[in-house]
Protein backbone atom coordinates (compact mmCIF):
# COMPACT_ATOMS: atom_id res chain seq x y z
CA UNK A 1 0.00 0.00 0.00
CA UNK A 2 1.22 3.48 -0.49
CA UNK A 3 2.44 5.30 2.09
CA UNK A 4 0.86 8.41 3.83
CA UNK A 5 2.17 11.03 5.81
CA UNK A 6 1.12 9.68 9.19
CA UNK A 7 3.21 6.80 8.41
CA UNK A 8 6.24 8.99 8.73
CA UNK A 9 5.55 10.74 11.67
CA UNK A 10 6.61 9.26 14.87
CA UNK A 11 4.79 9.13 18.17
CA UNK A 12 6.85 9.15 21.13
CA UNK A 13 4.92 9.17 24.86
CA UNK A 14 5.89 10.75 27.33
CA UNK A 15 7.94 13.31 26.03
CA UNK A 16 8.90 16.43 27.24
CA UNK A 17 6.68 15.49 29.89
CA UNK A 18 5.02 12.59 31.24
CA UNK A 19 1.17 11.88 29.52
CA UNK A 20 2.59 14.14 26.15
CA UNK A 21 2.01 11.95 22.72
CA UNK A 22 5.15 13.81 20.88
CA UNK A 23 4.51 13.99 17.31
CA UNK A 24 7.94 14.06 15.66
CA UNK A 25 8.24 15.25 12.08
CA UNK A 26 12.03 14.86 12.06
CA UNK A 27 10.80 11.05 10.64
CA UNK A 28 9.26 12.21 8.26
CA UNK A 29 12.04 15.11 6.98
CA UNK A 30 14.73 12.24 7.20
CA UNK A 31 13.19 10.35 4.42
CA UNK A 32 13.26 11.98 1.10
CA UNK A 33 9.79 10.31 0.20
CA UNK A 34 8.26 11.51 3.30
CA UNK A 35 9.19 14.69 2.87
CA UNK A 36 8.16 14.91 -0.54
CA UNK A 37 4.88 13.95 0.06
CA UNK A 38 4.25 16.13 3.31
CA UNK A 39 5.03 19.30 0.86
CA UNK A 40 2.20 17.86 -1.87
CA UNK A 41 0.19 16.89 0.20
CA UNK A 42 -0.10 20.83 1.74
CA UNK A 43 0.34 22.23 -1.55
CA UNK A 44 -2.83 20.24 -2.33
CA UNK A 45 -4.81 22.18 0.69
CA UNK A 46 -4.05 25.04 -1.33
CA UNK A 47 -5.27 23.73 -4.42
CA UNK A 48 -7.34 26.51 -6.10
CA UNK A 49 -6.78 29.24 -3.76
CA UNK A 50 -5.30 32.06 -5.26
CA UNK A 51 -2.31 34.43 -3.00
CA UNK A 52 0.33 36.39 -3.04
CA UNK A 53 2.94 35.38 -0.21
CA UNK A 54 3.99 32.40 2.42
CA UNK A 55 4.94 33.46 5.97
CA UNK A 56 6.37 30.16 7.97
CA UNK A 57 6.66 30.56 11.20
CA UNK A 58 9.93 29.67 13.29
CA UNK A 59 11.53 27.58 12.92
CA UNK A 60 9.60 24.45 11.96
CA UNK A 61 7.57 26.81 9.91
CA UNK A 62 10.37 27.50 7.91
CA UNK A 63 11.28 23.68 6.99
CA UNK A 64 7.65 23.45 5.76
CA UNK A 65 7.07 26.66 4.32
CA UNK A 66 10.15 27.52 2.37
CA UNK A 67 9.69 24.52 -0.26
CA UNK A 68 5.82 25.38 -0.42
CA UNK A 69 6.92 29.04 -1.34
CA UNK A 70 9.62 27.85 -3.98
CA UNK A 71 7.58 25.52 -5.47
CA UNK A 72 4.60 27.74 -6.52
CA UNK A 73 6.81 30.30 -7.10
CA UNK A 74 5.89 32.76 -4.07
CA UNK A 75 7.88 34.77 -1.78
CA UNK A 76 8.82 33.28 1.43
CA UNK A 77 8.38 35.34 4.71
CA UNK A 78 9.36 34.92 8.16
CA UNK A 79 8.04 35.20 11.68
CA UNK A 80 10.96 34.80 13.86
CA UNK A 81 11.10 34.93 17.75
CA UNK A 82 12.02 38.60 19.28
CA UNK A 83 15.10 39.88 18.85
CA UNK A 84 16.72 37.71 15.20
CA UNK A 85 15.50 40.15 13.04
CA UNK A 86 17.73 43.01 11.87
CA UNK A 87 15.74 45.58 10.40
CA UNK A 88 12.37 47.05 11.70
CA UNK A 89 10.07 45.16 12.69
CA UNK A 90 6.44 44.54 14.68
CA UNK A 91 5.88 42.17 17.22
CA UNK A 92 3.17 40.29 19.23
CA UNK A 93 3.59 38.60 22.17
CA UNK A 94 1.63 35.86 23.27
CA UNK A 95 0.67 33.32 26.46
CA UNK A 96 2.38 30.06 26.33
CA UNK A 97 1.52 27.56 28.77
CA UNK A 98 3.57 28.88 31.22
CA UNK A 99 4.82 32.31 30.51
CA UNK A 100 4.89 34.78 27.12
CA UNK A 101 6.47 34.78 24.18
CA UNK A 102 7.09 37.29 21.27
CA UNK A 103 7.28 36.71 17.30
CA UNK A 104 8.67 39.46 14.87
CA UNK A 105 8.62 40.01 11.34
CA UNK A 106 9.80 42.74 9.07
CA UNK A 107 7.58 46.14 8.44
CA UNK A 108 8.66 45.79 4.79
CA UNK A 109 7.96 42.08 4.71
CA UNK A 110 4.27 42.27 3.68
CA UNK A 111 2.73 44.88 1.73
CA UNK A 112 -0.92 46.44 2.16
CA UNK A 113 -3.40 44.28 0.80
CA UNK A 114 -0.95 41.30 -0.29
CA UNK A 115 -2.91 37.71 0.40
CA UNK A 116 -0.90 35.55 2.31
CA UNK A 117 -0.76 32.02 3.12
CA UNK A 118 0.63 31.42 7.12
CA UNK A 119 2.10 27.74 7.29
CA UNK A 120 3.26 25.59 10.32
CA UNK A 121 4.56 22.03 11.09
CA UNK A 122 1.76 21.93 13.92
CA UNK A 123 -1.09 23.25 15.66
CA UNK A 124 -1.29 22.60 19.63
CA UNK A 125 -2.71 25.58 21.36
CA UNK A 126 -2.65 27.87 18.07
CA UNK A 127 -0.83 30.83 19.92
CA UNK A 128 2.23 30.82 17.50
CA UNK A 129 0.24 31.26 14.84
CA UNK A 130 -2.33 33.37 16.05
CA UNK A 131 -0.34 35.81 16.82
CA UNK A 132 1.69 35.35 13.06
CA UNK A 133 -1.88 35.74 11.82
CA UNK A 134 -1.91 38.99 13.52
CA UNK A 135 1.57 40.44 12.61
CA UNK A 136 0.56 39.83 8.71
CA UNK A 137 -2.80 41.99 9.45
CA UNK A 138 -0.94 44.68 11.18
CA UNK A 139 1.20 44.91 8.63
CA UNK A 140 -1.79 45.44 6.25
CA UNK A 141 -1.80 41.92 4.58
CA UNK A 142 -4.82 39.52 4.59
CA UNK A 143 -4.36 35.99 5.91
CA UNK A 144 -6.06 34.01 3.21
CA UNK A 145 -5.82 30.50 4.43
CA UNK A 146 -3.32 28.72 7.23
CA UNK A 147 -2.39 25.42 6.68
CA UNK A 148 -0.14 22.86 9.26
CA UNK A 149 0.98 19.33 8.41
CA UNK A 150 -0.57 18.02 11.77
CA UNK A 151 -2.93 19.47 14.02
CA UNK A 152 -3.37 17.94 18.16
CA UNK A 153 -7.27 18.56 17.82
CA UNK A 154 -7.75 18.02 21.36
CA UNK A 155 -6.07 21.08 22.32
CA UNK A 156 -8.39 23.39 20.61
CA UNK A 157 -6.34 25.69 18.86
CA UNK A 158 -8.52 25.52 15.92
CA UNK A 159 -11.51 27.75 17.79
CA UNK A 160 -8.15 30.09 18.32
CA UNK A 161 -8.37 30.39 14.51
CA UNK A 162 -12.21 30.35 14.25
CA UNK A 163 -11.98 33.32 11.79
CA UNK A 164 -9.47 32.52 9.40
CA UNK A 165 -10.04 29.14 6.49
CA UNK A 166 -7.18 26.44 8.34
CA UNK A 167 -6.43 23.42 7.01
CA UNK A 168 -4.21 20.60 8.22
CA UNK A 169 -2.88 17.51 6.40
CA UNK A 170 -2.65 15.14 9.19
CA UNK A 171 -5.37 15.63 12.44
CA UNK A 172 -4.79 13.67 15.58
CA UNK A 173 -8.04 13.21 17.89
C1 LIG B 1 6.08 24.51 18.01
C2 LIG B 1 5.47 24.22 16.64
C3 LIG B 1 4.54 25.39 16.44
C4 LIG B 1 4.07 25.68 17.85
C5 LIG B 1 2.74 25.06 18.08
O1 LIG B 1 7.13 25.41 17.83
O2 LIG B 1 6.46 24.13 15.63
O3 LIG B 1 5.19 26.54 15.90
O4 LIG B 1 5.02 25.10 18.76
O5 LIG B 1 2.27 25.34 19.36
P1 LIG B 1 1.04 26.30 19.65
O6 LIG B 1 -0.02 25.99 18.65
O7 LIG B 1 0.64 25.92 21.05
O8 LIG B 1 1.53 27.71 19.57
P2 LIG B 1 8.20 25.77 18.94
O9 LIG B 1 7.78 27.07 19.61
O10 LIG B 1 8.42 24.58 19.81
O11 LIG B 1 9.47 26.16 18.11
P3 LIG B 1 10.39 25.35 17.06
O12 LIG B 1 9.57 25.21 15.79
O13 LIG B 1 11.52 26.30 16.88
O14 LIG B 1 10.76 24.02 17.64
N1 LIG C 1 4.95 17.60 18.62
C1 LIG C 1 5.75 18.58 18.21
N2 LIG C 1 5.70 19.81 18.67
C2 LIG C 1 4.81 20.08 19.61
C3 LIG C 1 3.94 19.10 20.08
C4 LIG C 1 4.02 17.79 19.57
O1 LIG C 1 3.28 16.86 19.93
N3 LIG C 1 3.15 19.69 21.01
C5 LIG C 1 3.53 20.99 21.07
N4 LIG C 1 4.52 21.23 20.23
Amino acid sequence: MRKTVEDYITTIPDYPEPGIMFRDITSVLQDAEGFHLAIDEMIRLLDGLDFDVVCGAESRGFVFGAPIAYALGKPFVLVRKAGKLPRETVRQSYELEYGQATVEMHTDSIRPGQRVVLVDDLIATGGTIEASAKLVERLGGQVSKIIFLMELAGLKGRERLARYDVDSVVIYP
